[in-house]
């Protein structure tokens, strides 16, 4: 009789998958991983369709992470089809299309239970962080049940990639802690994927002028297309004359920060008006300087916040009703396999004239 199994052939041999595998600063390649399997009953096997690359990519790639280390996978949007779920997942079955949060969360510690998803005491920022990532064949997500979106059948996948981080992103980082109010003034520093869903998301509120500042001009135009009122170039332009100008001296209501310099979030500070918001949306590598000397008795918030990913079955409505049209982001297409073109498109946005870009498998 045959035997199945060639007997020098270790049984359990891992299936392996390509995967873009981090290396240290300025170093990645797309390699051979093992495949990810059930590690525990909650996690669900996904086979990715179509991922994309983060600003927060970038900064990982420039050493601004250092939690990330050699061998990880990184990424962490994305949509897929559910290739096996753990025995205790029960909200999702194989098959079944999903967008990946970039946010893992069990949904019942104590800062799920306050919908601070970001710092579940089993999750957070994990994926392609601490754990491997979405820029593979396939990924393991932990706690499926609550981190893991029901895709409505017919629904633009692609467009629904931008729901996995940047709306969100924009949304809960920058307008609902930034308050964005019916007739504010809102300054948007950094007109990325992520500046630029602010001000999608802003327009929920009417402010009464959003101003987007770059130092990219493609982005700026791009900007006025995506509903922004008025547009500043900071390489060519001194923003806090130009800011004073054009609100009577007073400066703006709402600065969000969607750059993560020091100098796009030192800017912001001294733009705010009396009682304004200062929204930190940026991962910064490097500590800021704090004007307290002349902010102190300006009556101004300044926040900061991980995205919780708390609102994506609010987006998904307002995307599902056309209110939002994030596939307007999405200028680049690629192969998994060219991830690496990818990343050198994304990393060069002003050149490639690049917002988004969507890797298919
Ligand atoms: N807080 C969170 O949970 C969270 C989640 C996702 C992304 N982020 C962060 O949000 C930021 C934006 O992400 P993205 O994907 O849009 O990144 P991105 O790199 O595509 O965009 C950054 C933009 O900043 C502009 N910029 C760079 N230097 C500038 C300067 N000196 N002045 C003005 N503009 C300048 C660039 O031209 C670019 O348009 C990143 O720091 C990212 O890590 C934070
Ligand atoms: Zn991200
Ligand atoms: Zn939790």
């Amino acid at each position: 009789m045959e035997t199945l199994v060639h007997p020098e052939e270790p049984q359990s041999a891992l299936k392996l998958m390509k995967a873009l595998v981090y290396h240290g600063p300025g170093k990645k390649s797309w390699e051979d991983k093992p495949q990810p399997a059930i590690k525990t009953p909650t996690d669900a096997i996904i086979k990715i369709l179509k991922t994309t690359i983060c600003g927060t990519d970038l900064h990982i790639m420039k050493g601004d992470v250092p939690e990330v280390t050699d061998g990880r996978i990184i990424g962490h949007e994305g949509v897929g089809i559910i290739e096996e779920v753990g025995s205790g997942v029960s909200n999702f079955k194989k098959g079944d299309h999903v967008i990946i949060s970039c946010i893992t969360s069990c949904g019942k510690c104590e800062y799920c239970k306050k919908g601070m998803y970001s710092h579940c005491q089993d999750g957070g920022w994990i994926l392609g962080h601490l754990i491997d990532g979405t820029q593979a064949e396939y990924v393991r997500i932990p706690h499926a049940d609550n981190s893991l979106y029901h895709i409505p059948a017919g629904a633009d996948e692609e467009a629904l990639v931008m729901l996995s981080d940047i709306l969100p992103t924009g949304f809960e980082c920058g307008v609902l802690n930034g308050q964005v109010k019916p007739g504010d003034t809102v300054a948007i520093v950094g007109a990325g994927p992520v500046g630029l869903a602010a001000l999608l998301t802003a327009q929920f509120y009417s402010p009464a002028e959003i101003i987007m500042i770059d130092s990219d001009d493609n982005r700026m135009g791009v900007s006025k297309t995506f509903g922004a009122t008025k547009t500043i170039n900071n390489s060519t332009v001194d923003v806090m004359e130009k800011i004073k100008s054009l609100t009577n001296g007073k400066g703006v209501n709402v600065a969000i920060e969607a750059v993560g310099i020091p100098a796009t979030f030192e800017l912001c500070t001294s733009i705010i008006a009396p009682g304004g918001h200062v929204a930190n949306v940026g991962v910064h590598g490097k500590s800021v300087t704090l004007h307290l000397e002349t902010l102190w008795s300006q009556n101004i918030t300044i926040t900061t916040r991980l995205v919780d990913t708390v609102t994506t079955p609010m987006l998904l409505k307002t995307v599902q009703s056309k209110k939002l049209q994030p596939n307007n982001l999405i200028t680049h297409h690629f192969k998994l396999d060219q991830v690496i073109d990818a990343y050198e498109t994304f990393g060069n946005a002003a050149k490639e004239k690049a917002l988004k870009v969507i890797l298919t498998s």
